[in-house]
């Protein structure tokens, strides 16, 4: 399997905007894990659990990870038009399933996430690649604040949108541009007249249609835990609880923290999966979302035009994209169409167990 490398031997620049969340916080694991992420900051928008919550376990997440070194920002609270609708069936009360972290002890950043935004790709222009795993309101703040947003930036990767695919949320549309269509619209706008003048970017869109391909199964878990010499609840070997339980701690031998974590985040994802999808398992969109940023390679993506229904009766919040070209407009976001959901759960599991592996030796 072929690796990627950062641009020019430089590791890849990103500000992840997320709301922390199972998955956000395996996309955040992985962006640790990934030697050729500089992991800038990471703002916090409302969406599966209020902000300051999703400010909470994404510092906690970090810490976890060993890195309470990054920045880490409080944006907008609320959508920009609607009331804030959470997904505690989905994420659970707090945001990350079953498990437990101590209460983070780093600081939150005095900015705010929008502002961070802009700053962040002002300061270096044509550099920083912006990951969005969460509704839009922070990108949809930082372009009104900066319209030139899309020719600073070197890359965006949206996970967001259901192009040809059902939606998770109503029939057609997908969770991220559900809560927050208003702010969908305005990021998607943005970007019409991409390529015209050779700078403006044109994000990288995923949707359901490719983020469904990247399944978490027991077996992976397994795979990654032994990369971690551990057992998938965490236990490390000779450790493991009474009754094979991942709740608590073990009666003897240690625990690997972010195996710990991993199993009883997952262990309600999948539940919750076995409920409404059918298999016990888990779509783990945002990490593939993350993944793409770093080697697009992982995705083949469609030049299309793309506007996010505002009005609808049954479709507010779907992403309609005109596959057959009959608007005659440019294109303004490329669509992924396929993933190699293969390479890249390969890939995830092999990095996050060295990551746990790591953390367990420096414990
Ligand atoms: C998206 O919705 C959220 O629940 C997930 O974290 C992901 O970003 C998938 O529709
Ligand atoms: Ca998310």
């Amino acid at each position: 399997m072929s690796e990627p490398t950062a641009q020019g031997g430089r590791r890849i620049p990103i500000v992840v905007d997320c709301d922390t969340g199972i998955d956000d916080s395996l996309a955040l694991l992985y962006a640790v894990a990934s030697s050729e992420c500089e992991l800038v900051a990471v703002t916090c928008t409302a969406g599966n659990v209020e902000a300051r919550q999703v400010a909470e376990n994404t510092r906690a997440v970090l810490e976890l990870a060993g890195r309470s070194d990054v920045e880490v920002a409080l944006g907008r609270e609320t959508p920009l038009a609607r009331a804030l609708v959470t997904t505690p069936e989905t994420h659970g009360p707090r945001g990350i399933g079953y498990a437990e972290l101590p209460p983070a002890s780093s600081p939150l950043s005095p900015r705010f996430g929008p502002d961070l935004i802009v700053e962040e790709a002002r300061r270096r222009p044509g550099e920083l690649t912006l990951v969005t795993l969460a509704p839009l309101t922070n990108v949809a703040l930082a372009v009104l604040r900066e319209p030139e947003l899309p020719r600073l930036l070197r890359r965006v990767v949206i996970m967001g949108g259901s192009y040809r695919s059902p939606g998770n949320t109503a029939p057609t549309t997908e969770w991220n541009v559900a809560c927050d269509p208003e702010a969908a619209r305005v990021v998607f706008e943005a970007f019409a007249g991409a390529g015209s003048d050779g700078r403006r970017i044109r994000p990288i869109a995923l949707g359901l249609d490719v983020t469904e391909r990247a399944k978490i199964l027991p077996e992976h878990l397994a795979r990654l835990a032994a990369m971690a010499g551990c057992e998938p609840n965490g236990s490390t070997l000779g450790g493991s609880t009474p009754d094979g339980s991942t709740s608590g701690r073990s009666t003897s031998g240690g625990v690997n923290p972010i195996v710990r974590y991993l199993a009883d985040a997952l262990r309600f994802y999948m539940e919750f999966h076995s409920r409404y999808d059918g298999f016990y398992g888990a779509f783990i969109h945002d990490p593939l979302a993350l993944a793409t940023a770093l080697d697009p390679t992982l995705v083949r993506t469609e030049p299309l035009a793309v506007e996010v229904e505002l009005d609808g009766r049954l479709t507010t919040g779907e992403t309609v994209t005109d596959w057959r070209r009959t608007w005659g407009r440019p294109p303004n976001v490329d669509v992924a169409v396929e993933a190699d959901s293969v390479r890249f759960m390969a890939r995830f599991v092999e990095r996050i167990g060295v990551l746990a592996a790591g953390r367990a030796a420096s414990r």
